[in-house]
């Protein structure tokens, strides 16, 4: 697998393109993967995608799409053309949905290409709760909805899932170790816990079986951005030591 470098996925989440190329500028060198979500997407558009790429850093499109099968692979195409070295979709879109995304991306970047991007699914959103759940007719506790929907993504042919560190036993127990699992809500020591509820280090993370880590305000909050992420990565290169 990767090093650590590759490993950190630094959140973008900035309004705009001035402030995203004050990140960018710093960063590249210490993070390996700038995520892109839908409020910069929607505001700067590919612009910003480039704008990563070309200080070195590469994109992960994180506008979960969730539409007809049709509409998701053609999206998904686009996605690939950006460049993106990973991209994600809603698990609850359903199999066919994925498999008809992972299909369109095997025909025209198959599997083995170093430019194919990493297909991700959102199991269940974190912000979601079983009455969340219940408000929309799913009657099942989180806890099976989420090694649930990985199942299908992993049988749809997608690589991996984002889900919280606390979730990862639950995943890897369905669909084994050939399977990346990207979690948000992390916090080293040196941060603020900020809105994050449930909150794993960086080391436990990855000890946890995490194959990649969403980390934004620890490093953009920094005084020294690119020294919080060096002592992230450091923290990370320790524990993928062990
Ligand atoms: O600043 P912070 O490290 O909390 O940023 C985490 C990033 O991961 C944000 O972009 C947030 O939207 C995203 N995220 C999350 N929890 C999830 C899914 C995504 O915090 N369950």
């Amino acid at each position: 697998m990767n090093s650590a470098r590759q490993r950190l996925i630094f959140a973008l989440d900035v309004d705009n393109l001035a402030d995203a190329r004050g990140l960018d500028d710093r960063l590249p060198g210490h993070v390996g993967v700038f995520k892109i979500g839908k409020q910069l997407f929607t505001r700067c558009g590919p612009e910003v995608v480039r704008l990563v790429q070309e200080r070195g850093g590469e994109g992960f499109l994180d506008l979960k799409y969730h539409d007809i099968p049709n509409t998701v692979a053609m999206a998904g195409l686009e996605a690939l053309r950006l460049g993106v070295r990973m991209f994600n979709v809603h698990a609850l879109g359903g199999f066919e949905m994925m498999a008809k995304l992972v299909a369109a991306v095997d025909e025209v970047c198959p599997r083995g290409n170093p430019d194919r991007p990493i297909l991700l699914a959102v199991t269940t959103l974190t912000s979601s709760t079983e009455e969340t759940l219940r408000q929309v007719g799913i009657d099942r506790p989180i806890s099976v909805m989420v090694p649930k929907l990985a199942r299908l993504a992993k049988d749809a042919g997608m690589d991996g899932v984002v889900a919280s560190p606390q979730e990862v036993g639950l995943i890897r127990d369905v669909c084994g170790d050939d399977f990346l699992v990207v979690t948000p809500g992390v916090r080293p020591a040196f941060a603020s816990q900020d809105d994050q509820q449930r909150i794993t280090t960086p080391a436990d993370a990855l000890r946890s079986g995490a194959d990649y880590l969403v980390i934004g305000r620890p490093i953009s909050a920094a005084a020294d951005p690119a020294l919080a992420a060096d002592m992230i990565l450091q923290e990370m290169q320790d524990a993928l030591a062990e």
